[in-house]
């Protein structure tokens, strides 16, 4: 039995892709990571939600589809199954983006509801979200449904800041989601309202004032968090200080916003990932023997081991 279907346990697993700032290598990681799970076995569909800038296709070696989330969207089709197109890699097939102006934040709440209710209705091992850059809900509400986030940042300050906006937009937005099924407001509100005077300073403390107003629904809600996997990787990176900020940046996620990041590694500033881009080929189709096509591997099999 091949392995993949050793893991089919693994049933139909969503990975999203994210981070807050745009042009770090989003899009250079789902692509790869899609391309590695399909070479290990898995039946993967690779998602390009990066609606208005869509371009996973090129990082994917595959001319723009004549149907994509689009024809979705505005009703040309109802059945998600009709946008996946094959792609050179055998096991990975492709759904583009929206080829218009539509922006992730203009996605209508009835369209994000059937896209999600869709995905469960695709044929695949595994799904790869390619989430735009920015914090606009619809995206962070992709990444909160998605059993496995990986977030991509660069070793530069603004990158690094983006990344812990989108990380503390995450909290938010998954607490909002709490209020509204669970009518935690009025001890949302309490434990904000409590510390007032001193300004609660983190997420963590404003779990820890829900938990001495309801015990029970703190630690739910702290559960809950815990759950989320989210996982980092640096990209871009050039010296040895620049993959230590991950480990410092795993820590400070802990301890500010109790939340457990997982640094899975970085990835070399690498010459052949612009070269692959501009020949719109697929690095590790093109490249295998880049200095970063050995690390994607590993890293993607570390999210297998996670999920197992
Ligand atoms: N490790 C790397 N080494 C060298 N260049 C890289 C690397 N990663 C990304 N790049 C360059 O950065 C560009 C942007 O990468 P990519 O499109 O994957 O980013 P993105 O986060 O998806 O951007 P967007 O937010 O616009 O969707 C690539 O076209 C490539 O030229
Ligand atoms: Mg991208």
């Amino acid at each position: 039995m091949c392995q993949a279907h050793a893991d089919m346990a693994l049933n139909k697993k969503i990975w999203a892709i994210g981070g807050g700032k745009g042009g770090v290598g989003k899009s250079l990681v789902a692509a790869n990571q899609a391309i590695s799970l399909a070479k290990r076995g898995y039946k993967v569909v690779a998602i390009d939600l990066d609606l208005g800038g869509a371009n996973l296709h090129t990082c994917l070696g595959t001319p723009i589809p004549k149907m994509t989330l689009s024809d979705y969207f505005n009703g040309t089709t109802q059945n998600i199954n009709e946008l996946v197109i094959p792609t050179s890699v055998g096991n990975l097939s492709l759904i583009s983006g929206a080829q218009d102006e539509m922006g992730m934040a203009n996605l209508k709440k009835l369209h994000k509801n059937r896209l999600l209710q869709g995905l469960k209705n695709l044929n695949a091992d595994v799904i790869i979200l390619d989430l735009g850059a920015g914090t606009a809900f619809n995206t962070l509400d992709f990444f909160i449904s998605s059993q496995l986030g990986v977030l991509v940042a660069l070793p530069e300050p603004t990158s690094i800041e983006n990344t812990y906006r989108f990380i503390r937009s995450i909290f938010f937005r998954r607490l909002q989601l709490f209020e509204e099924s669970f009518e935690l407001k009025s001890i949302i509100d309490r434990a904000q309202s409590a510390k007032l005077n001193q300004k609660l300073n983190s997420p963590k403390e404003l779990l820890n004032e829900i938990k001495e107003i309801d015990y029970r629904k703190g630690m739910y809600i702290e559960n809950e968090f815990s759950r989320l996997q989210l996982h980092l990787i640096l990209n871009q990176v050039r010296s040895q200080k620049d993959i230590e900020l991950g480990h410092a940046m795993e820590k400070i996620s802990r301890r500010y916003f109790g939340l457990n990041i997982n640094y899975l590694g970085h990835l070399d500033y690498d010459a052949s990932v612009w070269q692959s881009v501009r020949q719109r080929k697929a690095l590790l189709v093109e490249y295998p023997n880049a200095i970063i096509a050995p690390k994607i591997q590993t890293m993607t099999a570390k999210l297998l081991n996670e999920i197992h």
